[in-house]
């Protein structure tokens, strides 16, 4: 069978990124560049510097990430590109950017939609196995998606109110740590202990989630830890906080793993580099004797070859659009 090589491009949030991944499994090339260091400066992204710095950099990161795979456009079968969610400068970057390549080479055009690319991060390089249970986090989206196959899901499961991702942001930024901060609670989290006493968020017999009336709890702790005079360990904070993340995900996700009988499960998204979620769902599969995969850690948080491995699949089975896709900032993928 000839190879197909699929050219992704991802803009929806602070990275411009383009990669070109073989038969939905193997990077060739990725390029990606982080805006992390300007929005830094502001405490989180912010939309218009955001759109502006993609504006500078699109044509440069496709061009490089083309020249440096050794490829040409002949080579490649079908553009990808990310339509939504995300901010709507940021995506209509992208997607403005993958119709103009799309139409000056004449190649099909294959919209993706970000949480179906945050999930194909688990096919860059192995097997997805399918039916598998999906717990989606990041610093959008906490959500549970029970699939079937490919094209066959259901939402079992998302959050009423904050994603974990911005929970995880928010509280660092309550104890002085820069954006984005859940690298560095997640470092610190392994350094403290359980000392402060928090409360397990939503914990009822739903699949949803919620992580606002988490993040107050710790706003508020700080304050009057602050307010006393004493001292804040910002150590034992980032291992109590982080250990009700990973209760709450937990208790969830093994609920659902048992309800709708399933053997595979997978993290998606930014939170799911967190080396504490990893470690937990990890000992649960070998306990509870459950596949259990997460993607590498270079396609956790945003990058373009999540949206080629997605895209090779809506491809191959013709899910293919005209020119005329718009860029969709609240785009639902259920
Ligand atoms: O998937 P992503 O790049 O963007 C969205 O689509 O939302 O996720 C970014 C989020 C940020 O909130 C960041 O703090 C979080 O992923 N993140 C982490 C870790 N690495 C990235 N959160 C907790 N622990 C980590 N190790
Ligand atoms: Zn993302």
């Amino acid at each position: 069978m000839k190879d197909i090589y699929i050219l992704g491009i991802e803009t929806s949030c602070d990275e411009t990124s383009c990669s070109i991944v073989k038969n939905g499994k193997e990077e060739i090339n990725t390029v990606i560049l982080s805006q992390v260091d300007i929005h830094m400066l502001y405490g989180g992204v912010v939309p218009e510097i955001a759109s502006r710095n993609h504006v500078k950099d699109i044509v440069f990161v496709i061009e490089k990430c083309l020249k440096d795979s050794g490829l040409s456009m002949k080579d490649i079968d079908a553009i990808a590109v990310t339509y939504g969610p995300g901010l709507i400068g940021s995506l209509l970057v992208g997607v403005e950017a993958a119709k103009t390549v799309a139409y000056i080479f004449n190649k099909p055009l294959v919209p993706v939609h970000h949480i179906r690319g945050h999930i194909y991060a688990n096919s860059v390089g192995k097997e997805m196995d399918f039916p598998l249970l999906a717990l989606i986090i990041s610093g959008g989206h906490t959500e549970l998606l029970y699939m079937k196959d490919h094209f066959d899901y259901k939402l079992i499961g998302s959050t009423l109110d904050d994603a974990v991702g911005e929970c995880y942001d928010k509280v660092a930024r309550v104890m002085g740590i820069p954006y984005p901060g859940g690298p560095m609670i997640d470092e610190l989290a392994h350094q403290g202990n359980d000392a402060y006493h928090l409360p397990i968020p939503l914990d009822d017999d739903s699949f949803n989630f919620s992580f606002s009336g988490l993040k107050s709890a710790v706003i508020n702790l700080a304050h009057n830890i602050e307010q006393r005079g004493e001292e804040l360990v910002k150590e034992d904070l980032a291992c109590s906080f982080q250990n009700v993340v990973i209760a709450s995900l937990a208790s969830k996700t093994m609920r659902a793993m048992k309800q709708y009988n399933i053997n595979n499960l997978i993290l998606a998204g930014g939170v799911s580099a967190n080396k504490g979620i990893r470690e937990k769902f990890s000992d649960l599969s070998v306990e509870n004797g459950f596949n259990f995969s997460y993607p590498d850690i270079k396609y956790c948080t945003d990058n373009a070859t999540m949206i080629a491995a997605a895209g090779y699949y809506l491809f191959i089975n013709g899910y293919v659009s005209s020119i005329e896709i718009d860029a969709n900032s609240s785009a639902k993928f259920v």
